[in-house]
């Protein structure tokens, strides 16, 4: 028999304790008892068949006999004291919290060691894929060169909602809400936080490093518009907010932004909540993972995985986040080919701006008054950034932004 306590009864808590229920006869030699479920508000469980062990009072709750806790409420605090007293407590812990190990993976995981119990984190990064255990068991043959994702659900949604039924920005965002892909503050999804997050943990095994996210050049999606999709539709291209870290000779390039990707390109066909991770290993070459990055089964279904490595005595070491920090390079210097948007009393005068400054310019759009849309090619990013800073001090100059193009 293995006893279970269960902090979190939402989205991903729900989906975990209906794969318990539903795969009871797989564990029917080592049954698992859910001895304790810890919850905020007990009256919304009135009707749940386990509602004889849910408490609000997390005395109560560490006091109920446990070998594993799983933590699935999220968030940094009090998840982090749980999970901590869960390891000083002796008890595996499995948690889904992205923004726990992402922000203090290297501490809990020294914790874990010392208390010579297992941290499991599959649920983390990428929902339902199975990204974690690839990166930590099966790929450790390989040096992995580089990591190319899609790693938010909720911004994956909204982009593809925005681009193929023309909802606004608001409309794709609540319904992602009422799906349950978005974060209780959906700021970290819309943001890029989110992604970020799970791009360190993911560069922190990939790379055998220690990642500080907020370390990774972030942008997110809430400047995109329908006039972002028009321009990026001319060039045959789809927009996706793509989480990217390669090795670089002098340390390791990260970053999470919107890029125009080809529309035949694989990136370009994960649509909706889907996540997809593309791998290049030195010994493997490429690899590809694809499926649902968010919601209640597939997330649940990738914690219900952890718990059976548990029970079945699989541990793995993890390492990688008590390791030197990686020296993160926020621009590559690598081809940077761009639509520059920008907005401009002078639209002549802009232009040739853009003409004096880059190789090869192509005007892509200029119906949309006191605007235009130029793709530009460029030999590196931090020229484009500086370019659209001197722009500022142009006399006509309202506004611009850059959307790379991959
Ligand atoms: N809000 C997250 C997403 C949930 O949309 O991907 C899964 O981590």
């Amino acid at each position: 028999m293995t006893k279970v306590a269960i902090i979190g009864y939402g989205v991903v808590g729900s989906g975990l304790i209906e794969l318990i229920d539903k795969n009871r006869e797989k564990h029917s030699k080592n049954e698992i008892v859910i001895t304790s479920i810890l919850v905020r508000n007990k009256d919304k469980y009135i009707d749940s068949s386990h509602r004889e062990v849910i408490t609000t009072s997390v005395e109560e709750f560490f006091s109920a006999e446990s070998d594993v806790v799983i933590e699935v409420m999220g968030g940094l605090h009090p998840a982090y004291d749980y999970v901590k007293n869960a390891l000083l407590l002796k008890k595996h812990v499995v948690t889904a919290n992205k923004d726990l190990i992402a922000t203090f993976g290297h501490e809990l995981f020294q914790l874990a060691k010392e208390n010579n119990v297992s941290l499991k984190f599959e649920a983390a990064v990428a929902g339902g894929i199975p990204i974690i255990k690839p990166l930590t068991e099966s790929l450790y043959g390989n040096g992995i060169n580089s990591i190319q994702a899609i790693l938010n659900g909720t911004t994956n949604f909204i982009l593809t909602k925005m681009n193929s039924e023309s909802l606004s920005y608001e409309e794709a965002l609540k319904e992602a809400q009422d799906l349950g892909f978005a974060e209780a503050n959906p700021e970290s999804d819309v943001m890029g936080y989110d992604s970020a997050r799970k791009l360190a943990i993911l560069s922190s095994l990939a790379f055998d490093k220690k990642f500080q996210w907020n370390d990774i050049s972030i942008e997110g999606i809430t400047d995109i518009d329908e006039n972002d999709f028009k321009y990026a539709n001319k060039l045959n291209c789809k927009i996706k907010l793509v989480a990217e870290s390669f090795k670089c000779k002098s340390g390791i390039y990260t970053s999470v932004k919107p890029i125009l990707v080809d529309e035949q390109s694989i990136l370009a066909k994960i649509d909706n909540e889907v996540n997809a991770v593309i791998l290049n290993g030195d010994e493997i070459g490429e690899l590809l993972f694809v499926g649902k990055g968010a919601g209640k089964l597939p997330t649940g279904s990738a914690v219900y995985s952890d718990l059976n490595d548990i029970i079945n005595n699989r541990f793995t070491d993890v390492d990688s986040f008590n390791k030197e920090e990686a020296n993160v390079i926020k621009f590559a210097s690598k081809t940077c080919n761009c639509i520059l948007r920008i907005k401009t009393s002078n639209i002549d005068e802009a232009i040739n701006k853009c003409r004096e400054n880059f190789n090869n310019i192509k005007i892509i759009d200029k119906s949309i008054s006191g605007e235009v849309a130029i793709f530009i090619e460029c030999t590196s990013e931090a020229y484009v950034e500086k370019f659209i800073e001197n722009l500022k001090n142009e006399d006509n100059y309202e506004d611009a932004k850059k959307l790379i193009v991959a």
